[in-house]
């Protein structure tokens, strides 16, 4: 691997210039490479401030338009709803999830009907918005019970499909449902409705401003451990990667992203398949106090996006994504 040596070789020759510099960059940023999250609320012409994720919003539905406008401007390929269900709403079975004029829904119908297939909708398939236990399936003494989970994950799946979905995206961590879900998506015909398994899901500490952004945090009362891998494992991921892709799943999603690059870069090496990375809620707002609070400045978030792809992610999922041209420039 060595090339050369000292005094022939000096690697500063190439970092002169801002030119040069350009010249032999690896990698690279651009709108391209984002999916904006994107959280809802019930009520009309509200923007609603979220207390753990400062400059991330959830939106009313008629409100929609100043996200996704400014979403398609910036040439972000695909957004991703996500649901703040009311209390009253939330039950043990989550049956909300499965309710046709749900948020999920009707956002769906809406971005459909005003912008076609001008942005893609990727959505959550997983119960815990809508539990009253906050679990992302059906519990049972205290126990996430799998195979009757996926039970209703299909028709949670089936009904955002149904509504205009393009991307499933199953975030539950349950043993088969990527097959279970794609056999049923063809047998009742959305063949072209893809599938971004989060089939790298850690049991995690970063997802904490999430679950008050879709208020499902005081619910909680236990981990997800019993179905979310543990952090300790990363041969595990690429047995569980493997099972996704035989099921049929369209992508593979690794989640949460800066503690985990090294699983990422693992993942591309062994599968050939597009490997998106999640920067998720924790990531953000630690960033995003260090940086309100002056302790690194503005560029950290650049540069901590370039790790992901450095490690071989395709795409990423963040919550800076609408701002991200102004971010790169
Ligand atoms: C739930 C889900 C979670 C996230 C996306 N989908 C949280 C969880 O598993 O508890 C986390 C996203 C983030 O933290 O930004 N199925």
């Amino acid at each position: 691997m060595i090339t050369g040596n000292y005094p022939n070789l000096r690697l500063r020759r190439s970092r002169k210039y801002d030119w040069s510099r350009r010249l032999v960059q690896e990698n690279n940023l651009s709108s391209g490479d984002f999916i904006l999250p994107i959280f809802l609320i019930d009520g009309k012409n509200t923007k609603q401030t979220i207390k753990t994720m400062p400059d991330v919003f959830r939106y009313t539905i008629d409100n929609l338009g100043i996200i996704i406008d400014k979403a398609i401007k910036s040439k972000i390929p695909m957004v991703a709803l996500f649901p703040y269900t009311k209390k009253s709403s939330k039950n043990e079975l989550g049956t909300e999830a499965l309710n046709e004029n749900n948020l999920v829904c009707r956002a769906i119908q809406y971005i459909k009907k005003k912008y076609k297939n001008e942005i893609g909708i990727m959505c959550d398939v997983a119960l815990d918005p809508y539990t009253s236990h906050g679990h992302d399936g059906l519990v049972k003494y205290g126990y996430v019970l799998n195979d009757q989970t996926v039970e209703v994950l299909v028709n949670q799946s089936l009904l955002q499909a149904q509504m205009g979905c393009d991307v499933l995206a199953p975030s539950d961590m349950m043993d088969g449902r990527i097959g279970k879900i794609r056999k049923a998506l063809d047998k009742e015909g959305h063949q072209m409705v893809q599938i971004l398994s989060y089939a790298v899901k850690y049991s995690s500490s970063f997802y904490g401003p999430f679950r008050d952004a879709v208020g499902s945090k005081g619910l909680l009362k236990s981990d997800k451990k019993n179905y979310q891998m543990d952090f300790r494992n990363s041969n595990e991921a690429l047995r569980e990667v493997s099972l996704d892709i035989k099921e049929g799943a369209d992508m593979v999603m690794v989640k949460p992203g800066m503690p985990y690059l090294d699983i990422i870069r693992i993942v591309k090496d062994n599968f050939k398949i597009p490997v998106l990375a999640y920067q998720v809620s924790g990531e953000y707002s630690l960033l995003n106090n260090a940086i309100k609070k002056g302790f690194i400045n503005e560029n950290s978030i650049v540069e901590s996006l370039i790790s992901f792809k450095r490690a071989g992610a395709t795409a990423i999922v963040s919550y800076y994504a609408d701002r991200i041209n102004k971010l790169i420039k």
